[in-house]
């Protein structure tokens, strides 16, 4: 497969999600579409008016993945209604590492730019199943 038309096809599952975003308090809609052994999955931010029970669009995408039966995600695309692209907050680069610490991670602003990084340049060092094995301890 090209893998831009790859990333392009996530970029725009990530826009359509963020059309869907619950996000009346922030007023700040964002989308993500991950690209998993179980296929491509989408979500967007979910907030409440308990503030802190809010979850990240990213979050939503992995855990319909895995919940659909997904155990490695390749890739994540992130999209906001920002000018230029931004990055998963730090609880959703830990979330996200559980299922492919080296994942592309691809967001594009509304102007059109693209950053592109690995998770583990965004999260180096990262806490992970073999830190909670017996052994490692
Ligand atoms: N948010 C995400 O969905 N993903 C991130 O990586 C950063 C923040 C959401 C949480 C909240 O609904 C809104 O963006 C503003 O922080």
């Amino acid at each position: 497969m090209n893998e831009d038309a790859g990333i392009d096809e996530l970029l725009e599952a990530a826009r359509g999600a963020r059309d869907r975003a619950y996000a009346p308090y922030s007023r700040f809609p964002i989308g993500a579409a991950v690209e998993s052994d179980a296929g491509v999955f989408a979500g967007a931010n979910v907030e409440n008016a308990a503030y802190p029970s809010g979850i990240c669009a990213e979050r939503v995408a992995a855990g319909s993945a895995v919940a659909a039966g997904a155990r490695r995600i390749e890739a994540v695309a992130v999209v906001s209604g920002a000018g230029g692209p931004i990055t998963p907050c730090g609880q959703c680069r830990q979330f996200l590492s559980e299922f492919g610490p080296g994942m592309l991670v691809v967001s594009e602003g509304t102007d059109g730019t693209r950053g592109r990084w690995t998770l583990s340049e965004l999260l180096p060092e990262a806490f992970g199943p073999k830190d909670v094995e017996p052994s490692g301890r």
